[in-house]
């Protein structure tokens, strides 16, 4: 067993990390207050200063629905006031991270299109920037495959760690679309000029252990070492000074605010134009067809 939950009153209130039978660490699993309610779409957890922000679509491989894109923007910022909260981690239920946007429901239920893209608009934009506006420590925890949307977001995230089973991967060409959450400018400054050629525009993966060469995770470790190795480091965090830590944050981010907010305005200017061309319609009736030929 690698960690225990004690429980009183029928409920969890901390977790006990173990290595070698020994506890390593002892974390007090803490009730968040009912501003967190609201959320459907993620599950969330609360261990002291720690928040998780779990993605938890599993029927559908953690894929991302419009929906999940605003409560994500909503739980940031939450966060981000709440003085209880001094790090937040993203991850996701089972055995992946996230399949990225919500294919099958891009156009369902849609009556008038032009309005959608706009509104769609706004809420990317209010996504992308809640990850990097956020003033703490924002750390994914990267359990499988991390696709699309995911891969962009967590390339937004202080530090990035990942499972050896886990790889990243943008396929947004394949989908006839184009560079988005500001990985234009992240990407090439992370993995290089090549390699974010290749992932970006080249549909290639990303394995994890590439990732650890290149510098884009942090650490590798085996699924079930997250809670002996990967946890209690980042409980670690938790306890460092909360204003010196901002404070770095934000001397570190100052240089990198400006180019981040234009590549968002030109890659979701773009992004408008693509979800336009028969390339995407013509990949989204491809995954449609993929799912029925399932069936
Ligand atoms: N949007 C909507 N549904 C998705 C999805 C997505 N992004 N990713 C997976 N699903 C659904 C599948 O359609 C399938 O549904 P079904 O059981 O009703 O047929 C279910 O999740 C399981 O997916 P499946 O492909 O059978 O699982 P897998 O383990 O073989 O592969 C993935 C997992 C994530 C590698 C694969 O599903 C995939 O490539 N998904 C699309 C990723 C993508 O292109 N995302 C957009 C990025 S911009």
């Amino acid at each position: 067993m690698i960690y225990a939950k004690c429980r009183s009153n029928s409920k969890i209130n901390c977790v006990h990390f173990l290595h070698d039978n020994k506890i390593i660490n002892v974390t007090k699993m803490t009730q968040l207050d009912k501003r967190y309610n609201e959320f459907k779409e993620l599950l969330l957890e609360k261990r002291e200063k720690l928040l998780i922000i779990k993605i938890n679509n599993p029927r559908k491989k953690n894929s991302l629905t419009i929906k999940a894109y605003i409560e994500f923007a909503k739980v940031l910022q939450l966060a981000g006031e709440d003085e209880s909260v001094a790090v937040v981690a993203v991850t996701g239920t089972g055995d992946v991270y996230t399949s990225g946007n919500d294919l099958s429901l891009s156009m369902s239920g849609i009556t008038d299109f032009d309005e959608f893209l706009l509104d769609t608009d706004v809420i990317l934009k209010n996504l992308i920037r809640s990850f990097y506006e956020f003033p703490k420590i924002l750390v994914a925890v990267v359990n499988g495959p991390c696709i699309g949307i995911g891969m962009t977001t967590a390339a937004l995230c202080d530090i990035i760690y990942c499972t050896d089973n886990a790889y990243f991967l943008t396929p947004f060409t394949k989908l006839g679309l184009c560079p988005e959450g500001c990985s234009s400018h992240t990407f090439p400054r992370l993995l290089g000029k090549a390699k974010s050629i290749e992932v970006l525009l080249l549909n290639q993966k990303l394995t994890a252990t590439e990732a650890l060469r290149l510098n884009f995770v942090a650490d590798v470790v085996k699924p079930q070492e997250l809670d002996t190795k990967i946890w209690p480091k980042i409980m670690d965090i938790t306890r460092l000074p909360l204003g010196s830590l901002m404070a770095g944050k934000a001397l570190l981010m100052k240089a990198h605010n400006k180019d981040l907010e234009s590549a968002l305005i030109e890659e979701c200017a773009e992004l408008q134009k693509r979800f336009r061309s028969d390339e995407f319609f013509n990949a989204l009736a491809a995954f449609g067809q993929r799912k029925s030929s399932k069936l």
